[in-house]
């Protein structure tokens, strides 16, 4: 990875306006100063996410995710800090060949994150590598082995077992020692979570006697493993732990090899073996989720392939459920989903439905995926016998919901239409609760509310947070003459909240080394709770209140809650078993705190 001097930072930010760059992604409204829209990283109805033009900042108040356009691009886009400047720089045309490269010399936390990262990536590909050749030299072995007939049952030939870098864990060789010989640390394989250690000190391999399935990022590197046992015998699988490099809901298996291809529709399945077949079956455009409900996350990097999207989940409840809650996030996200149904209800899975119709028929049923609104009706139908008149009441009222879901008009009538036909319903009914409903959700229509999201706001921050906020923000305010009595009078193990602490900590620091009245603060901060705080603290609006008593009434704040502190302190020794000197001390320091707190009321 590239590591550019800072300048580049003020170049890229001042060259790529947010709300400009976060138009791309997510529609904005303006309301007074301010732009505001759905957030992109939870799900909401009602709009909390606030970007500001003038800071050049955005900010939810509902998840609390926050930054600079950096920061954002690094979120939405799933990519590292440096990688995210890069994406900008090339956004705005600005020349990277201006810019010298050069390491994090005055940022080491940051380097060793960095390097971490490269590190586990590095390991990972080695271990891989070393299950792959396990897995390739038993193959070759002659007579009979177990890891030979269970890669015979699910048929799985060379070249798939090559494609997805199938690989055998057999636990014989610790891997521990192989790493060791590679130049890895004990702390780096620990890390990787693909050798652990236990309460004892014992050493050992967190996958054997598994099949090993790498799972890899769209950049082709692997950042995780899935391991399954060659019988019944449980966990079926076993995964790696999230860590620096491996988040579940940001990544789709298989996507890598789906993305090389052209690619009219994705197919996501549920797990590896699914997304296999499929693909050795020639539908290359198969991914899996693993398991997992489909998140936003997840939702963004299809979006960025294609714009439709079939899913093929288990047949069994929980594949449906996992479906119906995959199918709101991903049209949520404006992608066109059908729904994959097998004609065949004695196989669970696309795998175990290819293996035993072959791939033909298959191919038949994708083109044969129903929409999500019929999936819907089909779902609704199956929980309710329609054939009395009471369950017909609320099949009905079932269906007007999910018709007033559909926003275009014609598309709307078309399914009313079909449905009513199906059912042998007349349409003016269902038309009649369809257009109440439309009425009402035209009614509720979104308003942005700011007075809302700042009580939203001080909810979630509670009163001392606030004052200790309001210190960063006196900062914040340019003022030299506040800033330097701030600076001198309050010491960082008085703010006891974390993150106001470290954001305290980080200007002091800067202040040594930069006028900070000149630079971009925000962009000098790496650290992702770090860059949401001070966030959070810039949105706070000092213009219209009078700085000086604010500042007078946080200090005074301060001292009174130092003095209640040493009050409870000495309270509690004096309750102990102490000696009468001791006691005498403590009490003549206690009047005079008495004496003090009664000055600050
Ligand atoms: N899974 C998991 N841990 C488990 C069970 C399942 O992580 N104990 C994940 C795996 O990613 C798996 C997916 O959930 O691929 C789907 O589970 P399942 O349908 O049981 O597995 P299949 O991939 O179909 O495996 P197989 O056909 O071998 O049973
Ligand atoms: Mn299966």
């Amino acid at each position: 990875m590239a590591y550019y001097s800072e300048d580049l930072i003020e170049e890229v930010i001042s060259q790529n306006d947010i709300v400009e760059v976060i138009s791309e992604y997510v529609q904005l409204k303006k309301s007074g100063r301010n732009y505001m829209g759905l957030c992109p990283f939870h799900r909401e109805k009602t709009p909390s996410f606030c970007v500001s033009m003038d800071k050049q900042i955005y900010k939810c108040f509902g998840c609390s995710e926050g930054g600079n356009v950096i920061s954002f691009i690094m979120k939405l886009e799933n990519l590292d800090f440096w990688d995210s400047v890069e994406l900008l720089a090339q956004r705005a045309h600005i020349d990277l060949s201006r810019f010298e490269v050069r390491s994090f010399s005055n940022n080491t936390k940051l380097q060793k994150k960095e390097d971490l990262k490269e590190t586990l990536f590095k390991l990972n590909k080695e271990v891989g590598i070393y299950y792959h050749n396990n897995l390739i030299e038993i193959l070759n072995s002659t007579g009979y082995n177990e890891v030979k007939e269970y890669v015979k049952k699910r048929k799985f030939d060379l070249n798939t077992i090559k494609r997805f870098g199938i690989g055998y864990a057999n636990g014989k060789v610790p891997l521990y020692n192989y790493l060791l010989e590679k130049g890895f640390s004990k702390s780096e394989m620990i890390a990787s979570g693909i050798i652990m250690e236990n309460s004892k000190g014992k050493i050992y391999d967190r996958f054997f006697s598994r099949l090993m399935f790498p799972i890899f990022d769209i950049r082709d590197r692997i950042i995780a493993f899935g391991g399954r046992v060659l019988d019944n015998s449980l966990p079926k699988y076993v995964n790696s732990p999230e860590n620096e490099i491996y988040f579940k809901g940001k990544n789709l298996y298989a996507m890598n090899l789906a993305k090389k291809e052209k690619l009219d529709n994705i197919i996501i399945v549920e797990g590896y073996m699914d997304a296999i077949a499929l693909q050795k079956s020639g539908f290359k455009n198969a991914v899996a989720s693993l398991g997992t409900a489909l998140t936003e996350n997840q939702a963004r990097l299809i979006k960025k392939y294609t714009d439709n999207v079939i899913i093929g989940y288990d047949q069994d409840g929980a594949g449906q459920d996992a479906t119906m809650r995959g199918l709101d996030i991903l049209a949520a996200r404006k992608l066109n989903v059908k729904v994959l149904i097998l004609d065949k209800s004695d196989v669970k899975d696309p795998d175990e439905y290819i293996n035993k119709y072959g791939p033909e028929r298959l191919k038949n049923c994708l083109d044969n995926s129903i929409s999500l609104v019929e999936f819907k009706v089909k779902k609704l139908e199956k929980s309710i016998d329609i054939n009395n008149i009471d369950s017909k009441i609320k099949f009905l009222t079932g269906v007007a919901d999910i018709m007033a879901k559909i926003e275009n008009d014609i598309e709307r009538d078309l399914y009313i239409d079909k449905i009513a036909r199906k059912y042998d319903i007349g349409t003016g009914p269902i038309i009649k609760e369809v257009e109440k409903r439309l009425k009402k959700a035209s009614n509720d229509e979104i308003v942005i509310d700011m007075q809302s999201i700042n009580r939203k706001m001080q909810l979630v921050t509670n009163i001392r947070k606030r004052q200790e906020q309001y210190i960063i923000a006196l900062i914040l305010c340019k003022d030299k003459k506040i800033q330097e009595e701030i600076f001198d009078k309050i010491k960082p193990e008085d703010i006891h909240d974390e993150n106001v602490r470290n954001i305290y900590n980080f200007l002091i620091d800067l202040k040594n080394n930069f006028d900070i009245n000149k630079i971009d603060i925000l962009s000098k901060v790496r650290d992702e709770e770090m860059v949401k705080e001070l966030t959070e603290i810039m949105y706070i609006d000092l213009s219209m209140s009078d700085r000086n008593k604010l500042f007078h009434d946080v200090i005074k704040n301060k001292n009174k809650e130092k003095l209640f502190l040493r009050r409870d302190e000495i309270l509690k020794r004096i309750s102990e078993n102490i000696t009468s000197d001791e006691k005498e001390i403590l009490n003549f320091e206690l009047n005079q705190i008495v004496v003090e707190l009664s000055k600050l009321k």
